[in-house]
């Protein structure tokens, strides 16, 4: 049967797109009917649950998945069924900052900044890529640590370097994968600053992924949240704050369901609790 897919989004005006966009592995279905189209210069904040798909829903955005159903679209062109080559330049359009952030321990700061440039541009003059590195460390604060190697820096550098690697081509969308995870409080916001100046001097568009609440209302235009692969909410923070559905305000409070505490309590410790995680 043909899946409903009426929606308004308009994929042929919005930067970026999704539309019906369903993903199953086998018989978990992760992403259930899915539309959204992102606005150019605003950054949306995802949030849900561990498991519930935030990750898997912007790894399509960047063709790192094929949807089960449903379509991506950037700048009004579909590219969820383009050939990997393609796709390849496509992403050069974006930057992006996943869990882990791995920089590659075996090369320098400046060696991780050149890399993507290096694999696009194949820039041969020196100067020119001397100053580029320094420009992207500079936005981040990192510059003079061209030289260092990743293991010398702390987790909050590591992720500033990462940033600074995300904008190396400078990218008009910037996709953060739990960025302050990790992270102490006052490096949390040392990112949360980064993101906003980023979008405020560069407009660039933000998606961000997080858990982190007090992020997620700093820097979000808007807020999204997934819960059983659907969209449940999507509006400004003051109406995700405010909103009615148990689900939302258990997620953003960080209080568990009236179902969850009750298997706790009526349980002893051990396997009825080991379901729950
Ligand atoms: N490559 C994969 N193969 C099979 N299952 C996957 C794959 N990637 C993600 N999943 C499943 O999809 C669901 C959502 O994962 P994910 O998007 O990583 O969650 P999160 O919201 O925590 O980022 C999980 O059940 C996960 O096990
Ligand atoms: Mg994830």
């Amino acid at each position: 049967m043909q899946k409903d897919k009426d929606t308004n989004i308009d994929t042929s005006n919005s930067l970026l797109a999704i539309k019906g966009l369903s993903k199953s592995f086998g018989d978990n279905l992760v992403l259930d009917n899915i539309s959204l189209a992102f606005e150019k210069g605003k950054t949306t904040v995802i949030i849900g649950q561990s498991g519930c798909g935030k990750t898997v829903l912007i790894k399509h955005l960047i063709g790192l998945l094929r949807p089960s159903d449903g379509s991506v679209y950037f700048k009004g062109e579909r590219i969820d069924d383009l050939s990997e080559h393609k796709l390849q330049k496509i992403r050069t359009n974006f930057g992006f900052l996943f869990q882990g952030g791995a920089l590659f321990d075996s090369l320098s700061v400046y060696e991780n900044i050149i890399f993507p440039i290096q694999q696009h541009h194949k820039i041969k003059n020196y100067e020119k890529l001397e100053e580029i590195v320094k420009t992207k460390l500079t936005m981040v604060g990192m510059d003079g640590y061209q030289g260092y190697n990743p293991a010398e820096l702390s987790g909050g550098q590591k992720k500033r370097v990462a940033l600074a690697r995300a904008i190396a081509l400078s990218p008009e969308i910037i996709l953060y994968d739990e960025p302050t995870t990790g992270l102490d409080p006052i490096r949390s916001d040392v990112i949360n600053e980064l993101i906003l100046k980023l979008q405020k001097t560069l407009n660039i568009t933000s998606i961000v992924v997080t858990h982190d609440m007090k992020s997620a209302y700093k820097i979000a235009d808007r807020i999204i949240m997934l819960h059983n692969g659907r969209v449940v909410v999507d509006g400004r923070p003051e109406e995700i704050k405010n909103h009615s559905y148990p689900v939302v305000q258990q997620f953003i409070n960080g209080q568990i369901s009236e179902k969850d505490l009750k298997t706790i309590q009526l349980s002893s410790i051990g396997e009825e609790v080991a379901k729950l995680q």
